[in-house]
């Protein structure tokens, strides 16, 4: 549903098999150790827009840094290997001519295209060697029927309660001023609409709910797009999307950032 279609096999490997690494590579791609993080700036862009993979605390023995398209640092989906010492970047494989590297490790892609939707990892060498590897994703739209390239900012917002989250309890992601006249909203985990990482959707032409398999029970959701999911778990934390289509096919989305605390 919604642009799942389209969203491209990156690559040297196929979703399916993407899929099969991300399970595998879940545990590890958390680091505890580290605060290391990426964040997606934006995370869903419109066609055209550049998009930074902004990384945040990059530690300071990092010697050298590479980008990988897909949830693997693969050599075929390399985009550019980078020495922080000499600011000397390498294009791999996977370079498209739009990407440029940063020297404090974040990646600037230019003019995204849908083709661009997916995920990226990056892998830090330090001084011991140690190699470290995190992933962002990002979604790419491509201009819909109802929005030119600078959008208006949509109404549509998400309030987490409670504020503060930890494991084990029941959270409510509150939505507010879901547009009027939908065919249809859909909650994701994360930012690309994939129909294995969806929580829920809901019809208003039917009237009916549909549960992601790994939600159906722990969700519940309301006619006002809101979602209460219970017994949170630490693997639960990351971004939200809320989606909805009008009967006019205007597309409006929300994110929503879930920090699951330990007590
Ligand atoms: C990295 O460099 C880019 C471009 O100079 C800048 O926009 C970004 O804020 C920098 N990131 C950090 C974490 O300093
Ligand atoms: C690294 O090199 C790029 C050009 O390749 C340059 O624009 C940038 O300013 C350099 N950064 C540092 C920190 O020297
Ligand atoms: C939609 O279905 C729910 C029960 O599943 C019902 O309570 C509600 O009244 C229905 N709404 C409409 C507009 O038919």
């Amino acid at each position: 549903m919604m642009d799942s279609a389209a969203l491209s096999c990156k690559d040297c490997t196929s979703w399916r098999g993407l899929l099969f690494t991300v399970s595998l590579l879940t545990c590890w791609l958390h680091p505890t150790t580290s605060q290391l993080t990426i964040k997606s700036v934006p995370p869903i862009a419109v066609e055209g827009e550049n998009v930074l993979l902004f990384v945040h605390n990059l530690p300071k023995n990092v010697k050298a840094f590479s980008w990988y398209s897909g949830v693997a640092p693969f050599k075929c989906c390399e985009i550019a290997s980078h020495v922080i010492a000499t600011n000397f970047t390498v294009v791999g494989l996977a370079h498209s001519g739009r990407e440029t590297v940063l020297n404090n490790g974040s990646l600037l892609i230019k003019s995204v295209t849908k083709k661009d939707s997916g995920y990226y990892t990056l892998r830090t060498i330090d001084s011991t060697s140690r190699p470290e590897i995190i992933r962002a994703e990002f979604f790419v739209h491509r201009p819909l029927l109802g929005y030119k390239k600078h959008l208006t900012p949509s109404k549509l917002t998400i309030q987490l309660v409670p504020l503060r989250v930890e494991e084990n309890v029941n959270i409510f992601l509150w939505v507010f001023n879901l547009p009027k006249k939908l065919q249809v909203f859909a909650w994701h985990k994360g930012v690309l609409p994939l129909e294995h990482l969806k929580i829920a959707s809901h019809s208003f032409l039917t009237n009916s709910t549909t549960l992601g398999y790994a939600y159906y029970d722990r969700v519940k959701v309301r006619n006002d797009g809101s979602l209460l999911l219970f017994n949170v778990k630490k693997k639960d934390a990351g971004l939200y999307t809320l989606r909805t289509v009008s009967v006019d096919l205007i597309s409006e989305w929300a994110i929503i950032d879930l920090q699951v605390n330990t007590p």
